[in-house]
């Protein structure tokens, strides 16, 4: 059908006779000369007809109009010096076309234009909607190419130079303990019964290292049914991985060469060796979250032990109760940031408000030194106090200090919540900058309030920490995750292979043995067949590529994404089904048929 692809031209095939297949990006007619910029996956050539040089494809180019689908063939030649295009990869030769072939032309107004000089303002339930279209337009297509390569350098290394080898786990299976709701689909020849839709693989990888399997990894489609956000999806993809016989260390710097690997191949980018750490305790201390965003500084600092006995009662109160005071400073934040977005009302505060927050107390250094604040702040806090403040927050002339107090929880969510939006708002994030780094030892348990019980923060089936085996309500757990640019692209952990820590695990999530038997028996039961210790880790696949891309939103790198209503808006799915098929799975729908 074709020689080449159309974006593979260059000025060393000038004199070559070639075919090329793609559609009609552009066309434009500079009387007398048609000039078609032909595209497919690979990029744009231009083509051009003329009465005098091409005098038998000159008719059919006159009729031809965007995003048709043509066959062409013609002569690569080099572009005049006048219109040379140094921005395109073809822009030094054109290809003058003797016969054109017209393949498919369009037969519908285009919802929106596809081609690559159009600048995008289209809707993205518009894009959804077309999504064949949309992948059509050259960043859709470049996301899309550009995630082939993520996956192609992730096999090459892991295969080639690991010697892992990929196994399929099942989609119909039991619910896998990720936190997650679970997607469930009825059985119909079991009455009653239920398959749930995997949350990723990890029970099967685990079972496959009982085997001797001893290095396994898929690209594993997972299922949560969970609020969506820009970086979530109900499906999603993981490129999950287990391994026998290594130690924490040795798992990840096996990851520090994968990743460093895929960064190199796809964006020929050298990443530092080895990632820097921080343990959780630390993260969550100097950033208030277990996944920061360390391309900046700003970093919190607890002043609880300077003002718990100032008569500033929203501090010394929130320590009376338990709970800390920690400062968020920001440099030039006193003339960038009014007092507007900090009161009720400001956007800085409704921020704050949203995480938890019942008010943002703050002090302005001013340009000449002075120390400005309002309110009780100011009549509470003795000038010792305040001076000692900016010399541990290390505030100079011009800062803003923003104050969080209350419970730990609480005060951490605003303030890195704040030290996030307030780093956007100054523009100190460099973009071009890239952070990746291990935050380590994770407690193994956190307190859930709803449900007033101790759950785990990784999954239950991860490995304390021998050192903390005797006080497991607060051990630490051997879990680590991989953090992108303040986002979770990784994580995973050294699996428990004993029963016995098994169970006791169970036990402080509050399962009864009997119910954990009941959903876990067949794991314990293969942990007393002689499993090798091991352990692993999942990637977010989406998410890696998405930020590998420079895209907001995993849906920019996934080919037909849902949308924050899990809807999928070109097949229309979900979609009522005909009773007749709920009779068949033995289900009946609780929910009454809308009012025509
Ligand atoms: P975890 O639940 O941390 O670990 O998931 C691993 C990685 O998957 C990505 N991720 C998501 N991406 C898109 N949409 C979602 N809804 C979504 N949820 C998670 C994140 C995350 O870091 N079985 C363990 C791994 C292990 O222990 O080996 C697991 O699934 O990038």
């Amino acid at each position: 059908m074709r020689t080449y692809y159309c974006g593979q031209l260059r000025s060393e095939h000038i004199g070559e006779t070639v075919t090329l297949c793609g559609w009609v990006d552009r066309r434009r007619d500079h009387g007398g000369v048609i000039f078609l910029d032909l595209r497919d996956r690979s990029g744009v050539v231009q083509i051009v007809s003329d009465p005098q040089r091409t005098p038998t494809s000159y008719k059919d180019a006159e009729t031809i109009r965007g995003e048709y689908v043509l066959r062409i063939t013609g002569r690569v030649s080099q572009r005049p010096s006048d219109s040379l295009n140094p921005n395109l990869p073809t822009g030094e030769i054109e290809v003058y076309v003797d016969h054109i072939e017209l393949l498919n032309p369009v037969h519908k107004l285009m919802p929106f234009p596809v081609s690559s000089g159009h600048t995008e303002t289209v809707r993205e339930e518009l894009r959804l909607k077309y999504r064949y279209l949309d992948l059509r337009r050259e960043r859709m297509s470049r996301n899309l190419q550009l995630r082939h390569q993520v996956v192609k350098a992730m096999r090459r290394f892991l295969e080639d130079e690991c010697g892992f080898i990929e196994i399929e786990t099942p989609m119909l299976t039991r619910s896998t303990p990720e936190g997650a709701r679970d997607y469930l689909v009825p059985s119909r020849v079991n009455a009653g019964e239920w398959y749930a839709l995997p949350q990723s693989p990890q029970l099967f990888k685990q079972l496959l290292m009982v085997s001797g399997l001893d290095r396994y990894y898929q690209l594993a489609r997972c299922f949560r049914d969970e609020d969506l956000r820009a970086d979530r999806q109900p499906e999603f993809t993981q490129l999950d991985m287990e391994m026998s016989f290594m130690s924490q260390e040795e798992i990840l710097e096996l990851n520090e060469s994968l990743v460093c690997h895929i960064f190199k191949t796809v964006k020929d980018i050298d990443i530092p060796r080895p990632f820097p750490r921080l343990t959780y305790a630390e993260s969550m201390s100097r950033y208030g979250t277990d996944r920061p965003d360390t391309r900046y500084g700003m970093e919190l600092v607890d002043v609880s032990d300077l003002v718990k006995d100032s008569g500033f009662k929203v501090f010394s109160g929130a320590i009376s109760a338990g709970g800390i005071v920690k400062v968020l400073p920001i440099p030039g934040g006193n003339n960038a940031i009014s007092n507007v977005r900090i009161k009720p009302g400001g956007d800085l505060f409704k921020e704050a408000a949203e995480a938890g927050a019942k008010g943002l107390a703050y002090i302005r250094v001013k340009d000449n030194g002075e120390i400005d604040t309002i309110g009780a702040i100011k009549d509470n806090l003795s000038p010792e106090q305040k001076q000692e403040l900016l010399s541990r927050t290390g505030a100079q002339s011009g800062d803003l200090l923003l104050f969080g107090a209350g419970d730990t929880a609480t005060v951490n969510k605003t303030l890195d919540r704040l030290r996030q939006s307030v780093a956007r708002l100054l523009g100190v994030i460099e973009e071009s900058k890239l952070n990746l780094l291990w935050v380590t030892d994770f407690p193994m348990f956190e307190w859930n309030a709803d449900e007033k019980r101790l759950e785990a923060i990784h999954h239950p089936f991860t490995a304390p920490n021998p050192e903390d085996i005797d006080d497991l309500k607060n051990a630490r757990a051997q879990a680590y995750d991989l953090v992108y640019n303040g986002l979770e692209i990784g994580g995973g952990s050294l699996r428990i292979y004993q029963r016995e820590v098994q169970e006791r695990v169970f036990e402080a999530i509050g399962l009864s043995p009997e119910e954990a038997n009941n959903k876990f028996g067949f794991l314990m039961e293969a942990f007393e067949y002689g499993t090798p210790p091991h352990g692993g880790i999942a990637y977010g696949l989406d998410r890696l590529v998405m930020l590998l891309a420079s895209e907001e939103s995993i849906r920019d790198v996934i080919a037909f994404p849902k949308t924050q209503q899990a809807r999928c808006l070109l097949t229309g799915a979900p979609a009522p089904i005909d009773p007749i098929q709920l009779k068949e799975l033995h289900v009946a729908s609780t929910v009454k048929p809308k009012q025509a």
